[in-house]
């Protein structure tokens, strides 16, 4: 599987076999072989708080807001002004310190989905449509110019190291 780059950006090099299979052994371990369960909100907003807030919903240029499937925000890292959301199937990065009134848009966004191979074979373990997607579970800063990131790329975990332009990205 390999990612798509919009705009800026490189990904190295994608499989990192042993964690993949540490990975895997984990998920067979598991009795019910469900995906981890996240932790619930440490504290959470009413919609009408909540609206006085800029948010970012996922729009950015050339996008048109409402037309986009949901977002599905699963990790997020802040470094320096750059704000790096993990969500599903994409990697954002939202400037901040671009001007915003109601919402944040990101500046740059990498699409990384499960490929159909590995779709096919999460469907046909049993799961639905919506668990064989590439949600983002890990992204952390390796250094000034990578990122580490890993998908759960549809029950079949895949990692990456996300190198980006000093001047731009980071
Ligand atoms: C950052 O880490 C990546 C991936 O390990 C490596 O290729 C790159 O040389 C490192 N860059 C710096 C500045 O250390
Ligand atoms: C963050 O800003 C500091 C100070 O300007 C700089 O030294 C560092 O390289 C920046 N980090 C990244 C990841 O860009
Ligand atoms: C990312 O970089 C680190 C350090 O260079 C390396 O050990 C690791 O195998 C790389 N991961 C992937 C998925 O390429």
């Amino acid at each position: 599987m390999r990612p798509d780059i919009s705009e800026e950006g490189h990904i190295s090099s994608l499989t990192m076999k042993s964690l993949t299979f540490l990975f895997f052994t984990v998920l067979s371990g598991l009795a019910a072989a469900t995906f981890p369960d996240d932790s619930g909100p440490l504290s959470t907003g009413s919609v009408d708080y909540v609206r006085q807030s800029v948010a970012f919903v996922g729009s950015g240029p050339g996008t048109n807001p409402g037309l986009g499937e949901s977002l599905d925000v699963q990790r997020i890292l802040k470094v320096n002004r750059t704000l790096f959301i993990g969500s599903r199937d994409h990697l954002y990065s939202v400037d901040l310190d671009a001007p915003a009134v109601d919402e944040m848009f990101y500046n740059k966004k990498l699409t990384w989905r499960s490929n159909q191979h590995d779709i096919d074979i999460c469907r046909m373990k049993g799961k639905n449509e919506a668990e064989c997607r590439n949600f983002i579970k890990v992204l952390l800063k390796r250094n000034s110019s990578t990122l580490f990131i890993c998908g759960t790329n549809a029950y079949n975990p895949v990692c990456a190291n996300y190198t980006v332009s000093d001047c731009c990205l980071l």
